[in-house]
């Protein structure tokens, strides 16, 4: 795997510009064929939705598809507020999506948190606790999954509903909107090992937002997360036909004393649905017929009438 280069450019302090090659700022990578491998149909960005203007937000896509080194660095105080998202957000043709439709949803990320070691960092999956702690990290690593009864709005994160949130990792105790410590009460779910507590909260424009936290930093995660989802509509937290319009995997940043890089590698996320909409099947770019996906061949057993639909 090939990473690319980014140049350090001597405009201030810690000024960096991201290099021709990166995202940076509110830039993203849309997928650059009609119909790429299964599971690598997403979309990139360095999503700097809230930039300080001081700091900077770069994120390099590996050659892969399946991984990206992002490097933030914000300064500015309060050091409580978000400034950038980067991620990699799921392509598929599935979404929207109605809650109870939902099949399963695979999520697989292995991922690290460092101290930017410089222009060409190299991915680097450790977990770098002193780092953090001297720099005063504020970060997360999360799954953001917007939604909203309106199919139209479901994928359009202005104007969305819901929004269900699961922390993977949790550095420099930043919390999520309806955060209480003292609850013994909140829903507390299991994947496997992994336990994940319920905080229910509001923000801005009446939006309704669902934060799984973890227990523990899971810096290796592979998991079928549909339970998480699913509790919020069995237990009437939300519109069992209402609709998830977009999934992402990436981390809020909010703050360092020194840039941080952000690893994943090995990304995967799959949704299915419940009912058997089958993924398309594509022609690719050179123009040869792809064999169906596994998936379609399973939805196809039960299905026989099912069409194929050619993107
Ligand atoms: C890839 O993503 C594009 C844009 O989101 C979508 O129109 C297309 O159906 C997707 N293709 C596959 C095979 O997922
Ligand atoms: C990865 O990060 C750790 C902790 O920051 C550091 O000790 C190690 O040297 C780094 N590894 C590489 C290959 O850069
Ligand atoms: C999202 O909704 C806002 C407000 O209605 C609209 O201005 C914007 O164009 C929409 N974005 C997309 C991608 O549809
Ligand atoms: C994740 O790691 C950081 C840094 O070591 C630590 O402060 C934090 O408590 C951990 N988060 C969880 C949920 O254990
Ligand atoms: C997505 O999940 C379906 C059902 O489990 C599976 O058949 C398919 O191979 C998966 N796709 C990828 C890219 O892992």
């Amino acid at each position: 795997m090939k990473w690319l280069a980014r140049a350090v450019v001597a405009l201030g302090a810690s000024t960096r510009v991201c290099a021709a090659t990166a995202l940076c700022g509110s830039d993203c990578r849309v997928p650059t064929t009609q119909c790429p491998t299964e599971g690598t149909n997403n979309t990139f960005c360095a999503n700097a939705w809230n930039s300080d203007g001081k700091g900077y937000q770069c994120l390099d896509v590996g050659d892969d598809e399946q991984s990206f080194v992002a490097t933030f660095h914000w300064t500015s105080l309060p050091v409580y507020i978000v400034h950038s998202y980067p991620h990699v957000k799921l392509g598929s043709p599935l979404l929207p999506l109605q809650f109870h439709d939902i099949g399963s949803l695979q999520v697989n990320a292995e991922w690290g948190m460092n101290l930017d070691a410089g222009p060409t960092p190299a991915p680097n999956l450790t977990l770098d606790t002193a780092g953090l702690t001297k720099t005063q990290c504020r970060a997360n690593v999360a799954l953001d999954i917007w939604a909203d009864v309106d199919p139209a709005k479901a994928g359009n994160e202005t104007v969305a509903g819901m929004e269900i949130m699961v922390w993977l990792g949790v550095f420099g105790d930043v919390q999520p909107l309806g955060w209480d410590k003292k609850s013994h009460n909140a829903p507390r779910l299991k994947l496997g090992d992994h336990s994940f507590t319920l905080f229910v909260g509001s923000a801005e424009a009446g939006r309704s937002t669902y934060t799984w936290m973890p227990d523990r930093n899971y810096t290796s995660f592979s998991h079928d997360i549909s339970p998480l989802i699913q509790y919020l509509w069995k237990n009437k937290l939300v519109p069992a036909d209402a609709y998830i319009g977009t999934v992402s995997f990436g981390s809020e940043s909010f703050f360092a004393s020194d840039p941080i890089a952000f690893t994943a590698e090995s990304l995967l996320m799959n949704i299915t649905s419940e009912s058997g909409v089958p993924i398309p099947v594509c022609n690719s770019p050179a123009g040869k017929h792809q064999p169906p996906s596994l998936l379609s061949m399973a939805v196809s057993f039960l299905i026989p009438l099912f069409v194929l639909s050619i993107c």
